[in-house]
């Protein structure tokens, strides 16, 4: 009999496929798992993959006695209770690598969109409120060429959008807790934190969400940013103080920001960033292109097939399980 594992929501085919062929897959493949449906169905699974950043914590882990890995279809591991999940002997994979480009070109469509003013001029035509022609002074943007752009956190991504940047003509600083061996070959400064936020007129943030950088940017930070910065964000929405970055923009005390990434997604209906003219908004989807979406389900797949073989995965995030339950006792296949 094929092991049982669940789906939480729909993938792209080819992930689907190499799933199909090998195993029992129960779940639903064409929207988003409710979470009572996923811990319902639970009971007898061997392994799930989270096609949605559905909340693995303690009350999940209660509902999955057999469960020996967890593959989720991002690289972001933050709705996992990975300590825990570790203590019970249950392999947790993640996808990096295959979406950095693309997280790093919604990165570059938010900011365009932002400092150009984009979405803003085009709400504007829409509404039907273009009905003078072309003069000189409204919906200007500002230009990229000499500008400095600040980023938080130099991995994969990060590095990708400074490179990008540089097409431009921009000045790339950096703030990370580790400082990259390469950073100045690279032609990227390394910045305290304190002078990425005073001093840049773009500054974009490629961090995981840990304990430690909840609310990284809030009131304080956001007081001591220039008057015309454009804030992005495209990591994780809890990075930032949402209510803060709000009265920042309401107050008009930055330019402006860019959000694929919200505290409480999706973004409630009542939020006021929905009716601000200075925030560009996005509804998480740093990976979503045809390609990525295709590479993230095929490498969740072989996560998972490969753990259920009894072999190492390329992307495990708690090589330490192994100590508590070795491969050859996950080994179904
Ligand atoms: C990721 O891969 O972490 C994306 O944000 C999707 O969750």
């Amino acid at each position: 009999m094929k092991p049982k594992i669940l789906l939480t929501g729909p993938i792209h085919a080819q992930g689907l496929r190499l799933l199909e062929d090998l195993l029992t897959v129960q779940g639903d493949t064409k929207n988003p798992m409710a979470r009572e449906d996923v811990l319902r169905l639970l009971g007898d699974k061997e392994g799930i993959v989270l096609a949605s950043l559905v909340k693995v914590d303690t009350e999940f882990l209660n509902h999955a006695p057999n469960l020996k890995v967890i593959s989720t279809v991002s690289v972001g591991y933050d709705h996992i209770n990975v300590e825990e999940s570790t203590r019970r002997g249950i392999y947790v994979c993640n996808t990096p690598g295959v979406l950095t480009e693309c997280a790093a070109e919604i990165t570059w469509s938010l900011i365009l969109s932002a400092y150009k003013r984009t979405s803003e001029a085009e709400r504007f035509m829409r509404a039907n409120k273009w009905i003078r022609g072309f003069y000189g002074l409204e919906f200007l943007g500002r230009d990229l060429g000499g500008k400095i752009l600040g980023i938080i956190g130099l991995g994969r991504i990060g590095i990708r959008v400074a490179e990008i940047a540089k097409c431009f003509g921009m000045t790339v600083k950096y703030y990370d807790v580790i400082k990259h061996k390469d950073a100045d070959k690279m032609g990227i400064q390394y910045c305290e934190l304190d002078k990425i936020l005073r001093g840049s007129d773009i500054i974009s943030i490629h961090i995981p969400l840990t304990k430690e950088n909840y609310h990284l940017i809030g009131e304080k930070e956001l007081k001591i940013m220039k008057k015309d910065v454009i804030l992005i964000n495209t990591s994780r929405g809890s990075i930032i103080d949402e209510r803060a970055l709000i009265e920042s923009l309401k107050e008009k005390r930055i330019g402006g920001a860019g959000l694929d990434v919200f505290e409480m997604e999706p973004l409630p209906l009542d939020s006021e960033l929905l009716r601000l003219e200075n925030v560009v908004l996005s509804p998480h989807r740093g990976s979503a292109s045809v390609e990525t979406r295709a590479a993230m389900a095929k490498l969740a797949a072989r996560n998972l097939i490969t753990v259920l073989k009894g072999e190492m995965p390329s992307a495990l995030v708690n090589p330490e399980v192994s100590r508590i339950k070795s491969l050859g006792e996950v080994k179904l296949l």
